[in-house]
């Protein structure tokens, strides 16, 4: 099993980061061992929708996307963890996802596989905010992801969604959402 946890949030040591951290934790009690991809440490450009891809169904523009590729195509569980901003993902990781445009033309144009042996991955999601609990509060964040892992053939398996979490580090507080992390951590992917 290959696992990779991509982290989206700007801010090291927040609670986006935390709760990532004690899951990946959980995972790697099982003998799991997870790749973690912080996006603030990559150097990477949004889609330009240039439409090379769907011709070459490779990405044209030339930056660590490029080496970013081929540890998705391997991976079998796939976490992505971000805090919400303005009722969506952060910046660093829509610009992420948009960048898998790539995979929607091999699998919609070229009719390619996402990964050789035609497996669907396993994919989670960890959200953290400020505001109240409310119907709309991860709607926006939830959609994006779902749409990302269905282009890269990933099933969502399930969300830790947390909200009231508002200065770095606040989930300290909730020591019960460090022990749910931990839990979820355990029981993904065995
Ligand atoms: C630019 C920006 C936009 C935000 N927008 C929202 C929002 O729409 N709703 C919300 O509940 N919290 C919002 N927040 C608060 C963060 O989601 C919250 O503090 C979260 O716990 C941060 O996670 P982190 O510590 O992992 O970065 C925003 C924060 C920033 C910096």
């Amino acid at each position: 099993m290959k696992v990779i946890a991509v982290f989206g949030s700007p801010r090291s040591g927040g609670n986006s980061d935390i709760l990532l951290n004690t899951i990946i934790t959980g995972i790697e009690a099982n003998g799991i061992q997870v790749e973690k991809i912080v996006l603030r440490n990559l150097r990477f450009n949004p889609c330009i929708s240039c439409e090379k891809c769907m011709q070459t169904g490779n990405c044209a523009v030339n930056d660590d996307m490029q080496k970013i590729y081929p540890i998705f195509i391997e991976a079998t569980g796939i976490l992505v963890a971000s805090p919400i901003y303005f009722m969506g993902v952060s910046a660093q990781l829509k610009a992420f996802i948009d960048r898998f445009q790539v995979f929607w033309s091999r699998k919609y144009i070229l009719h390619l596989p996402v990964r050789k042996d035609g497996n669907i991955s396993k994919g989670f999601f960890v959200a953290t905010a400020a505001r109240k609990e409310s119907e709309s509060l991860f709607a926006g964040s939830i959609k994006t992801v779902k749409s990302f892992f269905h282009v890269i053939d990933t099933e969502y398996i399930g969300n830790m969604l947390c909200s009231e979490l508002e200065e770095k580090g606040s989930v300290y507080e909730k020591q019960e959402l460090l022990k749910q992390a931990f839990d979820t951590g355990k029981a993904l992917f065995v």
